[in-house]
Parts: C-alpha cells; sequence; structure tokens
C-alpha cells in the first residue's frame, strides 16, 4: 500500500446571489450544464440582502469561488462594486455575471444575448425591418433596448405607464437606432407589431395592466421576459387578444445561463438539449 497522500480534487466554485432568491432555476441549469460538458463545478444559491452585497461578494471570491450570477434586486447596484466591465453591461446599466480572475471582479450581462438567441437562433425571428414594441421602462427594459437596436429593426417603440421613464430611455439609447417613447394608450397601428415584449414585472404580482390592444395582430409574435410553470397575465392576454405565438423568457433563461457558463468554462452547453431535459418548450 502506497503511503502517498490521497490527491484532493478542488472543485471551482460558484453561485447565484439575489434576495428573494429561493425560486432561481439557475442552479439545476448550471449543473445539467456541467454533466452535459464534463466540467466539475458546484453551483449554490446564495440569499444576499442588498446591504451585504458587498462583503457577500468579496468574501465569495476571497475563499475561492470563480464566479458568480447576479439577481434581482442586485444587478444595478453591483455595476458599482466592479473593476472593469463589459460594454453590453455598461450598455444594460447592470450586471448579472462576475468573473474573478487575478484579484479582480469582471462584471458582463448575457442577459440580452440570451434574449437574442432565444429570439433568433431558437425561435428563427428575423427582426430585421422588423417593428417591436417594449412594454415598460425599468431596469429589464433597458436591458433589452441595445441588443435590440443591433439587429436593425424598422421601429422600436418603448410605452410605459409612466412616460417620462420612457422617454428619457428612448433619449439615451436614440444615438443606436430608430427608439421613440409613448404611454400605454397612445400605441396605434399603424405600425403592425411583429414582435412586443413585455418587460414590465405587472405579471410579478398577478397584474394585467391596460397592456395596447392595438399593438396586437395575427402577426405579432408576444414574448413575456418573465416565466412560469403556467401562462404568465401577459401571455394570457396576448393569446386572448389574436397574438401569432405567446412566449414566456423559458429560452432567454438558458441562453443567459448558458453565456455566463461559457464566460467562466469556456466551453458552450447545448442549450436546446438543456431546455428539453427541464422539460419546457421555448
Ligand atoms: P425591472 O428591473 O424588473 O424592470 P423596475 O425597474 O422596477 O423593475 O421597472 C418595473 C417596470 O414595470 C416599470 O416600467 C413599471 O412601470 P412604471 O415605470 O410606470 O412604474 C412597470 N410596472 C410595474 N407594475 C406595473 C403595473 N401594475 N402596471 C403597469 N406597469 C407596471
Amino acid at each position: 500500500m502506497s503511503n502517498a497522500p490521497a490527491a484532493t480534487t478542488v472543485i471551482d466554485r460558484y453561485a447565484v446571489m439575489g434576495d428573494p432568491v429561493s425560486h432561481s432555476r439557475s442552479p439545476v441549469i448550471h449543473r445539467l450544464f456541467a454533466l452535459q460538458t464534463g466540467q466539475s463545478i458546484q453551483y449554490e444559491l446564495l440569499q444576499v440582502a442588498p446591504d451585504k452585497l458587498e462583503s457577500a461578494i468579496r468574501q465569495f471570491a476571497k475563499t475561492g469561488g470563480k464566479g458568480l450570477n447576479i439577481t434581482l434586486p442586485h444587478k444595478s447596484e453591483v455595476t458599482r462594486l466592479v473593476d472593469d466591465m463589459s460594454e453590453r453591461a455598461s450598455n444594460a446599466g447592470a450586471v448579472n455575471t462576475l468573473v474573478f480572475q487575478d484579484g479582480e471582479i469582471f462584471g458582463d450581462n448575457t442577459d440580452g444575448v440570451g434574449f437574442l438567441r432565444d429570439l433568433q437562433s431558437n425561435l428563427g425571428l428575423e427582426l430585421e425591418d422588423a417593428n417591436i414594441l417594449v412594454l415598460g421602462a425599468g431596469g429589464a427594459t433597458r436591458g433589452i433596448i441595445s441588443p435590440l437596436l443591433d439587429t436593425k429593426p424598422r421601429s422600436l417603440m418603448i410605452a410605459n405607464r409612466t412616460v417620462s421613464r420612457a422617454k428619457s430611455l428612448a433619449e439615451h439609447f436614440s444615438t443606436q437606432g430608430p427608439v421613440t417613447a409613448c404611454r400605454f394608450e397612445d400605441v396605434r397601428k399603424p405600425p403592425v407589431y411583429d414582435l412586443v415584449v413585455n418587460a414590465t414585472s405587472a405579471g410579478l404580482t398577478g397584474q394585467t395592466p391596460p397592456y395596447p390592444e392595438d399593438a396586437i395582430s395575427e402577426h405579432t409574435i408576444c414574448y413575456d421576459l418573465s416565466y412560469a410553470m403556467t401562462a404568465t397575465p401577459f401571455t394570457r392576454w396576448a393569446k386572448e387578444h389574436g397574438a401569432a405565438r405567446s412566449l414566456m423568457g423559458w429560452g432567454m433563461l438558458v441562453e443567459q445561463a448558458a453565456e455566463s457558463f461559457y464566460l467562466w468554462r469556456g466551453v458552450r452547453p447545448d442549450t436546446a438539449a438543456i431546455l428539453k431535459q427541464i422539460s419546457i418548450t421555448a
């Protein structure tokens, strides 16, 4: 028998921090990615209150953590804690992925690219020359405007209950493409909208605000950035008003996770297989 000490394998640690966070699917998704790609990682769920965010991140990095996902309500606050961040994170004003390397914290945002991959690769939507309506003007909207404008739509309208917030976002992104703003009640045809995205948080509390009915035609694809096990108030509303398709953001969830996994591990998971595995169809 050899006296040599047993080799110890150090497993790289990752986690998602949020408040609340117990509902997060990220641990399941990342464990499936790891299994699929043969990567040995550990992924935890960490409930962190806003006043503990900075110390929790630094502690995680100090104890050998390799990366984090950051979710609500911390995505915007964490931009102030990074040493450097990507252009897409700075455009979104939000960070959802941290990479710890050489004692530095790098922030990125994979939500926008995840959203576009779901629309373009999974759902096969052609957005060039499309008329797009985004409902809501909060953090979620800010994260998707730049990626949507990159696809060269014909028009992008931001409609919000509080029109001043929509106007200030439209102004902020006006150099990147044809983006305008209005109230829900001012949305009219034309144009016929090809894509209507719900980026309000109304559905989280079960609410269905007076979304603009005129925005929906039998050609319109409706997409809710939120997701649930059963239809969300917005996807129900869209179906009732005759939308061509009415979808929840499960595909975006898996795609943004895959991009984070790629940033950490340099390996891209096969997302279609994972979407199937968790029994959710995009
Ligand atoms: P998030 O980061 O999820 O976007 P947020 O920044 O608080 O959260 O923004 C929430 C968005 O949902 C806002 O556009 C908000 O509209 P207001 O700007 O008028 O507040 C919208 N929202 C939330 N509840 C709503 C409701 N019941 N009816 C209409 N809009 C609602």
